[in-house]
């Protein structure tokens, strides 16, 4: 361009002097990603954060709040605690990514969210032992059943990683008073492709409120109560890894699950024993059972980065999570 005039308007165009004129600008200065699926993932993000933007007209005082409570989600995440998890979680966004990844069509067992509180690394639960390490308060639950194929066939040499939290309602990492990898355990199945391992049975539980999380909830007046469920991971060679829960809870409860992550596929079918049961020798009365087969695809396996590793030292468990009775005070 020879004419200097012609220069400095065609620059000027350039800059940014209206609200309409914001997302070209940044859509164009993000053009030359090299990685196409980046491209495309943070173009769509943009295009649709700033309708939102456009369309809820935040003020500026909301938009600082909103940034101090993303904030607070890093801030408050060690390795004890994900609130970082807990937000995606309850905002359905977990969920949704869940059931986008993962449809259940071919016949395997449907999947759940990963949650805030899987540690990784638990310690081996050989056939029929326990996944209690300290003394746990509760009714026992026997939960057995198999890994099998699309087609019925047993897997051998599946991992199941398993967790759960307590009946009072917590997890080990968040309780003093259970010891380290209470209720989680790591089994392999043999050749029959089968599992047996016992338990407590778990409670419905609050989530973390502490945090940024728990404050949109109460502001929202929702109940921050997830139904009571085990955790699995099912994994092995050249099948698609499985995360997912059994539910053992009222239709009611996982209704109102606050993280959207029941699904009725995944109901575990519960059958209370009163009476002493040949198979289930040890067991106190009365006790539970639950049989379970869990279904893999072929896929190749992947594993989530735990979300936590650790156990909140006393202090911070005393300052964090409530039970579940305290936690009722609440709602
Ligand atoms: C859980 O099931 O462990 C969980 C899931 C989402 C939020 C909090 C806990
Ligand atoms: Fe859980």
């Amino acid at each position: 361009m020879s004419n200097p005039n012609e220069q400095d308007k065609a620059l000027t165009d350039l800059i940014i002097s209206r609200e309409d004129e914001v997302t070209p600008k940044v859509l164009n200065a993000m053009a030359d990603t090299d990685d196409a699926r980046l491209k495309e993932l943070m173009t769509s993000l943009v295009r649709h954060v700033h309708a939102f933007i456009r369309e809820a007209r935040p003020t500026e005082a909301e938009f600082e709040y909103g940034l101090r409570w993303i904030t607070r989600l890093g801030q408050l995440t060690d390795e004890s605690h994900n609130e970082t998890v807990l937000a995606a979680d309850i905002f359905g966004i977990s969920t949704l990514i869940d059931l986008i990844n993962n449809d259940g069509m071919q016949g395997e067992t449907m999947s759940a969210l990963l949650g805030p509180f899987y540690r990784g690394e638990s310690p081996e639960c050989v056939f029929g032992e326990s996944i209690a390490r300290s003394d746990t308060p509760g009714v026992e639950l026997y939960i057995k059943g198999r890994v099998l194929e699309l087609d019925g066939s047993p897997v051998e040499g599946a991992t199941l990683d398993i967790w759960q939290a307590s009946p009072k309602g917590l997890y080990e990492n968040q309780d003093p008073d259970q010891a380290d990898y209470n209720l989680r355990g790591i089994q392999k199945t043999g050749a029959d492709g089968r599992f047996e391992f016992h338990s407590i049975r778990p409670a419905g539980y609050p989530v973390p409120t502490f945090g940024p999380a728990g404050d949109l909830l109460k502001a929202q007046n929702r109940r921050p109560f997830r139904p009571a469920h085990v955790h699995f991971i099912v994994s092995a060679p050249e099948r698609k890894t499985l995360i997912t829960q059994i539910f053992t809870d009222t239709d009611e409860a996982m209704a109102a699950d606050v993280v959207f992550g029941a699904k009725k596929q995944i109901c575990g079918n519960l059958v209370e024993h009163t009476e002493p049961h040949p198979d289930y020798p040890n067991a106190k009365l009365p006790f539970f059972t639950c049989e379970y087969d869990f279904i893999l695809k072929p896929g190749t396996p992947s594993f989530p980065i735990p979300p936590i590793s650790g156990k909140a030292k006393a202090a911070d468990q005393a300052a964090g999570d409530a039970p579940v009775e305290e936690a009722l005070q609440d709602v």
